[in-house]
């Protein structure tokens, strides 16, 4: 008998094209081993959310509607929980996670930020790295703790920032490599075959 899939809880705040090359990857056999148990958003019309859905994957609403953070937190946690999630993935995500959301799936949320971090945390990064003058930009896919974009790393793609690039431009070429690191970390991260050692992403 096969291993039982792992199952991705991913949440999203927009565009959702992070999801949608995981979704595919899943679908043409590219990411194997895991299914995506359910989408969540914090937005209501999230165009990610509506993809989700049409593609008949379970696409659920979670607005934050002026609650506490922790109190929207925990709905979340629940709902993720409800699905059985085994790896939660932010892609695109726009919101802090409490430490109560942390601490409820260690070494178990990552996220993606389209920079090589720990250059230009925050948001506008692909802006904040052209108008820095970087000639080599990208992006990283890491654990989620409790500070921004600060989590272990566990996988990096770099791109080169052309004579002719603009923010937008350079954009485009990180995008079409998170579109890839997003996968390869999921599958780094399910093989089992690598640990935490301090700040270190190491083979186990
Ligand atoms: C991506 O650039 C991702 O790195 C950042 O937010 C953006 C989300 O894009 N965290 P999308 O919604 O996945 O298209």
């Amino acid at each position: 008998m096969s291993a039982p899939l792992s199952r991705l809880g991913i949440l999203l705040s927009g565009r959702g094209s992070n999801f949608l090359a995981i979704a595919d990857n899943i679908a043409q056999g590219k990411l194997k081993g895991c299914e995506i148990a359910v989408v969540i958003s914090n937005k209501a019309d999230a165009p990610g959310l509506d993809a989700a859905r049409e593609r008949g994957l379970n696409g659920v609403a979670i607005e934050a509607r002026g609650r506490k953070r922790a109190e929207h937190d925990a709905e979340i946690i629940a709902r993720l929980q409800d699905h059985k999630v085994d790896l939660v993935c932010l892609a695109g995500y726009m919101r802090l996670l409490s430490p109560e959301f942390v601490l409820a799936f260690p070494e178990r949320i990552l996220n993606i930020h389209p920079s090589l971090l720990p250059a230009f945390p925050g948001l506008d990064a692909q802006e904040q790295a052209f108008t820095y003058g970087v000639q080599v930009a990208g992006c990283t896919v890491h654990f989620v703790d409790e500070r921004l974009d600060h989590g272990v790393i566990v996988l990096q793609k770099t791109v080169p920032v052309l004579e002719d690039d603009d923010a937008h431009t350079l954009s485009a070429r990180i995008l079409e490599q998170e579109h890839l690191a997003y996968s390869e970390a999921i599958a780094r991260v399910l093989s089992g075959e690598y640990k935490v050692s301090g700040r270190q992403y190491v083979k186990a």
